[in-house]
């Protein structure tokens, strides 16, 4: 499983003997060039950068670490290996061979799946656009390119199952991949989430944190598709994906721990005035995209999710190890359901419920990342919890969408809402106070004020590593 780097297109699928897959991908590589151009990190095309390449697909060591001008970044396609005589896992195919083509009366499904997720790949990107500008370190710096080359490679992973699965339509949907953008009026992203912008760095932790983590839940259920190429690329794909989430989870970690640290050193001072985020503005942002992550996973019950299901498609999380049929024909699973102003669990067919399954386990994992960063607010002594919202906080979709609710979960009527928002979501001088402290910290190993330096640097470098010649 060794990638050729000779070819134009970096890859491990023996991209040279399938000449008009090759060629169809060599056509789309300009347009892709262009897009990262023109929406990708701005001001960064001189830019030298300390990033890692996959050069192999292997555990441990896949990836080899130098500087490159990311318009060179070599973006490829690159497959776990197969598993010998692998099967269909779930579903009412369970115990098929896997397949290796994409099975016709699947066809439409199958594409909406692969556009619905390349889609958010590229979309990040954008969002991240021009984040660059105000890095709070070189370090920091580098870890959002190596995020932003990342998410352009994992487009090309979807595309090269458009381009190599689905003919005509495929190629079109790959051209349509370029030609949304995130914020677009005319032509937006498909999820919402996506068409936000990310213009501060406190945002690109969450973001890394909560809708990355999204990301790692939907690959990880597009791993276990029945549709084995769809299965390969996304297993590798979720390697990439675990050091954005290692950003969003360390990123918020130093910037807890520099506001304790700020906060300790000034005990009766607003930390604001000694330039730190202070914990209530940070618990606002968690809310904030914690709540947008968790309407990813779409609607509580879902005719769509139970189909993917039951056709093979899309799985749950780590299927495999549930110990179940894996059909869910009888099953149930206890959804919220809003009954008289109050949220109640209510038992529904597991099948229509695979999207609340899998937002569950997302759920729990987030949980993970706030006991840590409570561990530091801890071990400074001081008497502050971070917490996830409840479920029903500032939902647009699912069940909790038509309401209004507190972040422990309390239904409250629209005017008591309106009153306790900015003291629950980041409100206008929140934002303008968090976007002041937005500066470029540019000196190798010096950090912005705002957030304590990593525990160590990359690839067994030292802090003060040059990961960005700025040239
Ligand atoms: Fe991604
Ligand atoms: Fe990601």
């Amino acid at each position: 499983m060794t990638i050729d780097y000779q070819e134009k297109i970096p890859n491990n699928v023996n991209l040279s003997e399938d000449r008009r897959l090759q060629r169809a991908l060599e056509r789309w590589l300009p347009g892709y060039q262009q897009w990262w151009h023109e929406q990708g990190p701005a001001d960064s095309e001189a830019m030298e950068v300390y990033l890692r390449t996959a050069i192999s697909v292997e555990a441990g060591g896949w990836a080899n670490y130098g500087y490159v001008r990311m318009p060179d970044y070599r973006w490829g396609i690159f497959l776990a290996r197969p598993e010998p005589d692998r099967r269909v896992n779930f579903g009412k195919h369970k115990g098929e061979p896997a397949w290796q083509e994409v099975p016709g009366e699947y066809r439409s499904e199958l594409r909406r799946l692969i556009v619905t997720q390349g889609d958010t790949e590229p979309a990040s990107v954008e969002q991240q656009r021009h984040l660059g500008k105000t890095c709070p370190s070189l370090y920091d710096l580098r870890n959002l390119f190596q995020v932003n080359v990342e998410e352009g490679r994992h487009l090309w992973a979807m595309v090269y199952l458009l381009h190599g699965f689905f003919g005509r339509d495929g190629r079109e949907e790959a051209e349509a991949m370029l030609e949304r953008h995130s914020g677009d009026p005319d032509k937006p992203r498909i999820l919402n989430a996506f068409n936000e912008k990310t213009t501060d760095w406190l945002s690109f932790f969450m973001f890394t944190y909560f809708t990355d983590r999204d990301g790692k839940y939907q690959l990880a259920s597009l791993a276990e598709s029945g549709f084995d190429p769809l299965s390969r690329t996304c297993r590798f794909m979720l390697t990439e994906e675990a050091h954005h989430m290692f950003v969003g989870e360390s990123g918020i970690g130093r910037v807890v721990q520099r506001t304790c640290e700020a906060m300790n050193a000034h005990r009766n001072d607003d930390p604001r005035s000694h330039g730190v985020i202070d914990l209530p503005t940070i618990q606002k942002y968690l809310n904030l995209h914690f709540s947008a992550s968790v309407d990813l996973f779409g609607q509580e019950l879902s005719t769509n999710a139970a189909n993917y299901f039951t056709m093979g498609l899309k799985g749950r999380f780590q299927e495999t190890r549930i110990d179940d049929d894996h059909r869910l024909a009888d099953a149930t699973y206890t959804v919220p359901e809003v009954k008289d102003g109050a949220i109640a669990l209510v038992e529904a067919p597991a099948l229509t419920a695979v999207n609340e399954c899998l937002r569950d386990d997302y759920i729990a994992d987030c949980q993970r990342g706030v006991d840590k960063w409570n561990r530091i607010i801890r071990d400074a002594g001081i008497e502050v919890t971070l917490t996830l919202p409840h479920r029903a906080f500032n939902r647009k979709i699912g069940v909790c969408a038509g309401l209004e609710a507190t972040p422990d979960g309390r239904i409250i009527a629209a005017a008591e809402w309106e009153s306790g928002r900015a003291d629950w979501l980041p409100s206008a001088p929140d934002q303008s106070y968090v976007q002041s402290l937005m500066a470029a910290v540019t000196e190798p190993g010096k950090m912005a004020n705002w957030i304590a330096a990593p525990a160590k640097g990359i690839n067994g470098n030292p802090i003060a590593f040059e990961y960005v010649r700025l040239n």
